[in-house]
């Protein structure tokens, strides 16, 4: 099972930020799960939120800032500045540190009230300037903005996103768009719904489990990955089954 460090290692760590990715690497993740988001002038920016206030030291809307402005706030959800000044990174930043890292890449398409119709294809520009198609995927609660991964990308496989209610016949809704994975909150999942994704070749990847009882689960339904916050707890456990 693959331990993928949601939004780094954000369980210790400011939340998608460099700090955050590099302690993940650090505590033996496999895949780094982060957001993407565009700036005001275009430019592709790691933060999960559409606005600023809950995670940053300001307030307003991601897409009301260039990125020169959106670089002088600190980072500090959910630690203070215990860990001192830690800016939003651009996508940029992070894909040029990671290239030459052994770890995946879970890029989440954060298309969602607000849907940015270039984010798709700024994304995929860059992974493809840096040669990293193969060290990538795609996730996101928006499933139109997967297919257009699909449509402009279809080696890089695509994981779907869904809230606790989930939706139904999952093996097959997800293999009909030609998507690879199915992403549930582990609050939605369940006997049958591990049954049907195994019956449709979709791989199982689940959000978000930070306690032995959740990753037993996941582990005795044979899931693909756990998306988590504490990725060296996760490794460790796994270590010691
Ligand atoms: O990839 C799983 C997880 O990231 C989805 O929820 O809100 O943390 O982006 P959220
Ligand atoms: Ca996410």
């Amino acid at each position: 099972m693959k331990v993928i460090a949601h939004r780094g290692f954000c369980g210790e760590y400011p939340e998608n930020t460099m700090i955050s990715f590099k302690k993940a690497v650090e505590a033996g993740c496999d895949e780094i799960e982060l957001d993407v988001q565009l700036t005001k002038d275009n430019v592709l920016v790691i933060i999960h939120d559409e606005s600023i206030d809950r995670v940053t030291d300001g307030s307003g809307n991601v897409r009301d800032y260039t990125f020169e402005e959106l670089r002088k706030f600190n980072v500090m959800a959910t630690f203070g500045d215990k860990h001192g000044f830690n800016p939003i990174p651009s996508f940029e930043e992070y894909v040029s540190w990671v290239k030459d890292k052994n770890v995946t890449t879970n890029i989440e398409l954060k298309t969602g009230h607000f849907y940015y119709k270039e984010l798709e294809e700024k994304v995929i520009d860059m992974i493809l300037a840096y040669g990293i198609e193969d060290k990538v995927m795609f996730s996101s609660f928006n499933h139109l903005s997967l297919s257009r991964c699909k449509e402009l990308i279809p080696k890089i496989e695509c994981g779907v996103l869904v809230s606790k209610s989930g939706i139904g016949n999952q093996g097959y809704y997800v293999s009909k768009f030609n998507f690879e994975c199915y992403h549930p909150d582990i609050e939605g999942l369940n006997d049958d719904i591990v049954e049907d994704c195994k019956a449709h070749n979709v791989k199982l990847n689940v959000w978000t489990v930070n306690d032995e009882a959740g990753l037993k689960k996941l582990y005795d339904w044979g899931c693909n990955g756990v998306i988590t916050d504490y990725p060296g707890f996760c490794k460790e456990w796994l270590k010691s089954q």
